[in-house]
């Protein structure tokens, strides 16, 4: 079953069927603004943190499942029938709707009782105001009468407030309308006021929610439509919200423009920018710009291949999904309510090394951040707020609530003992840093002083040897890493006992940083870290190798996980995946290795990331083993590490294999099965329920997940085989053999370059020839800043 087709002109999904089993959501908003918004305009707003500063209230995992938003509704005064032009809440039977989700803003359409209406949430760049921008257009032969309400309900900011002790929350805000605007205000924060207001003078407003809802019903039926105009109601406590109404009139055939807005900001602040917004050229404008500021980012790669659903997923969608994630990091969604903020460590690591060629600048601050919530130890913390590592003066103390609540001492956040520390957190951030300076050629970055967590500082590149030490400390009793508080995988908890993947994934950080050692000319370093590389390697290949895959680990007590003989939990994707990306695997172990995947995780809708599933609990392991089986890190399909084994393959040479995984989770072909995947089909998912689950094929967790980003470095980087290289541009496809081939697009260091790869001979790896604009070359050079260069790639073998 189908609920939309994808706009590739428009870069938009559309939506035309309005009941989706769960929401689909999108992200308003690319700065300190930003909403989650979903296709019926439910959602939230919030203003820099999800978690202290949220503008907009959102009720989560409710019935219906999108409560409430940011509502227009209409009201045809002659009949006193009302809609609202979301479908939701009101859910009238509109002659049409849809919902097309665009970079940074949703549009909404619908046609009911001969008025057509559209109206488009969007967030200017550099202005911190919402705007609904609305347009109506009266297609009956008569002159109607219409109310036209603009609605949203205001949140108690943090969101300890907004869900608890109410005997302090229901007394601290207060709201007030003057002049047009409705001024709401936090009276805990000497900064905590948003404003409201139209381009019109309003005929009436509400500032209380339960005066324009009525006590006893619902955003379904609120009174204030009802009786067709709100009852000018404000007041110090409460419940608030910003409801504005004018009464419209329209001919037969007439159009007329209209907006709603919501800003960060006393009244005061308020007066400049609503002139402004009310003017429709200037919202044209914002709109324009906020279009420019996405095709800028698009434009850093445009592929054109034989494969209509990988050029729509990675010449926007995917790219897309890891851009939001480096951006608002994983904690704001209809799932991760923001109440649980700062940087998971890995995950921003692996988002920020998927779009250095997209967005330089946040890929760079979130190296940074994350190099300072690096302890001298060379480990980094699980989850921290940057802001700790402010000087005192730039810290923003949340406001307190008068009632006593212990606040913790950060310098409790960062022990001595290893007890929260993950064995792979840091070991991610070598490749990002490296992945960083391939793109740009930034190798100054390397010198620069940056502070450790636990106090000290050092260079970058100095934090970048306590991280390969670190680990190189952290072994067990056979020579592997320690598995810790977790690896990637967080419900694999082994505390002393050994990963697998870890091993792996040092093997990759250390040939990574060698690489980095040899092009600086670091001999001694190079020789230091080649020599550890040859061990971890050798540890591997003599400890984890089974006869036909390698294990998951060992736990403490000495039992390996994922054997020929394990009865569950027989063959895991990590290690696997990683045995083969690390480059430790020897060739024909990769090849068993990655068929074993195929043989026992391969599903229609993507891998598993074990099977079959644990059903006994067993603690040594960890967590994984007490999840329901299929769900989750317990034998589901887990997104995230699907495209380490695109890598794999694509490493091995087997593009059709690449592809078949490829196609297996790519969302796009799930478009027309949403009865059973649920889930956004623009999305990647966190998982989809694995086969020992009844909901095999379900989508779930949408947007936050580090698939994005993994699934986009994965397809370009490696089946494309378009990479950045110090000083060089590789282009090593490794694509299924009925490729004829691909052109692409690539801007780097300035200049462009136009691709084509040819595939005469219908290999799937092997390049025999490149060409820059008409000269044979072994490797593409860095040409000059601003040039447009031919590149003609002819795959074959030599
Ligand atoms: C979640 C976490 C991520 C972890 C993964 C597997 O996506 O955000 O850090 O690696 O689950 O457990």
């Amino acid at each position: 079953m189908q609920y939309g087709y994808f706009d590739d002109t428009m870069r938009e999904y559309v939506i035309e069927r309005v009941d989706i089993p769960v929401s689909w959501t999108n992200y308003i908003g690319v700065r300190d603004m930003c909403a989650v918004l979903n296709h019926t305009a439910g959602g939230y707003l919030f203003y820099k943190s999800p978690q202290y500063h949220r503008i907009t209230r959102f009720r989560p995992n409710g019935v219906p499942l999108d409560r409430p938003g940011h509502y227009v509704y209409l009201r045809d005064d002659e009949s006193a029938d009302f809609w609202s032009l979301s479908w939701q809440p009101t859910a009238k039977p509109l002659k049409h709707y849809s919902c097309r989700h665009g970079l940074s803003y949703s549009t909404y359409l619908c046609d009911y009782g001969g008025i057509q209406a559209s109206q488009t949430h969007f967030i200017p760049l550099d202005d911190p105001i919402y705007l609904i921008d609305v347009t109506l257009e009266n297609t009956s032969d008569e002159m109607r009468s219409l109310g036209l309400f603009g609605y949203a309900e205001f949140s108690y900011h943090h969101i300890d407030f907004d869900n608890q002790n109410f005997q302090m929350s229901n007394y601290c805000s207060g709201s007030s309308y003057e002049g047009g605007i409705i001024e709401y205000d936090l009276f805990y924060e000497p900064d905590g006021y948003q404003w409201a207001a139209a381009c019109f003078e309003p005929d009436s407003f509400d500032c209380l929610r339960d005066r324009f809802i009525g006590v006893y019903n619902t955003e379904s039926n609120p009174v204030a439509l009802q009786n067709g105009e709100c009852s000018n109601s404000f007041e110090k406590t409460g419940n608030h919200c910003a409801a504005l109404h004018k009464q419209i009139y329209l001919l037969p055939g007439e159009k007329k423009r209209f907006v709603f807005m919501i800003g960060e900001g006393r009244r005061e602040d308020a007066q400049d920018l609503r002139t402004k917004y009310s003017n429709p050229e200037a919202r044209d404008t914002a709109r324009a710009e906020l279009a420019a500021y996405w095709q800028n980012k698009l434009n850093a790669l445009q592929i054109a291949t034989p494969h209509a659903g990988m050029n729509t997923m990675l010449n926007t969608w995917t790219l897309y999904q890891g851009e939001i994630n480096v951006m608002f990091s994983r904690f704001a969604s209809f799932i991760e309510l923001g109440g649980r903020t700062g940087l998971g460590y890995r995950d921003t690591a692996q988002d920020a090394m998927c779009v250095p060629h997209s967005n330089p600048g946040k890929c760079l601050s979130r190296i940074k951040e994350l190099l300072q919530g690096l302890t001298s130890r060379g480990w980094g913390l699980h989850l921290f707020e940057p802001e700790w590592f402010l000087p005192p003066t730039e810290k923003k103390t949340p406001a307190k609530s008068p009632t006593v609540v212990p606040v913790p001492d950060t310098s409790d956040m960062i022990r001595e003992d290893l007890r929260d520390t993950c064995s792979d957190d840091a070991l991610w951030l070598i490749a990002t840093i490296c992945e960083y300076i391939k793109e740009t050629g930034e190798f100054s970055l390397l010198d620069e002083q940056i502070g450790y967590a636990d106090g000290g500082e050092g260079s970058v590149y100095e934090h970048m040897t306590k991280i390969l030490d670190f680990s190189a400390e952290q072994v067990g009793a056979t020579g592997v890493c320690k598995g810790l508080r977790a690896d990637w995988n967080d419900c694999l908890n082994l505390g002393g006992g050994e990963s697998a993947m870890v091993s792996f994934l040092h093997a990759w950080a250390l040939d990574y940083f060698v690489e980095l050692c040899r092009y600086l000319g670091k001999t001694e370093d190079e020789a230091k870290y080649l020599e550890m590389l040859e061990g971890v390697r050798a540890t591997c290949e003599r400890e984890l190798w089974d006869g036909k895959w390698y294990i998951r680990g060992i736990t403490k007590n000495g039992m390996k996980i994922g054997t020929q003989e394990s009865d569950e939990g027989k063959v895991h994707m990590e290690s696997n995946t990683w045995a083969v990306i690390s480059g430790v695997a020897e060739r024909s172990r990769g090849l068993s290795c990655m068929d074993a995947i195929n043989a026992y995780l391969y599903t229609p809708w993507g891998l598993m990331l074990n099977a079959p599933s644990f059903t006994v609990p067993n603690d040594d392991i960890g967590y994984m083993t007490r999840v329901y089986p299929g769900v989750k890190e317990n034998g589901a399909i887990f997104s995230h590490p699907n495209p380490w084994a695109w890598v794999a393959e694509a490493k091995l040479g087997r593009g059709s294999r690449a592809m078949k995984f490829y196609d297996a989770l790519l969302p796009y072909h799930q478009n027309n099965k949403i009865e059973v995947r649920q889930s956004e089909p623009y999305m990647y998912c966190q998982f989809v329920m694995g086969r020992d689950h009844t909901a095999h094929g379900r989508a779930r967790h949408p947007w936050m997940t580090g698939t994005g980003g993994w699934a986009y470095f994965a397809a370009t980087h490696y089946m494309l085989g378009l990479r950045p290289d110090y000083d060089k541009f590789v282009i090593d496809p490794c694509l299924p053999g009925d490729w004829g081939g691909f052109t692409a697009v690539r801007r780097w260091r300035g200049a462009t370059y136009n691709i084509e790869v040819r595939n005469p001979s219908g290999v799937e790896k092997g390049v025999r020839r490149i060409t820059v604009n008409g000269s044979e070359v072994k490797a593409v050079p860095v040409c000059l800043e601003g040039s447009v260069n031919k590149v003609v790639v002819e795959m074959g073998n030599h």
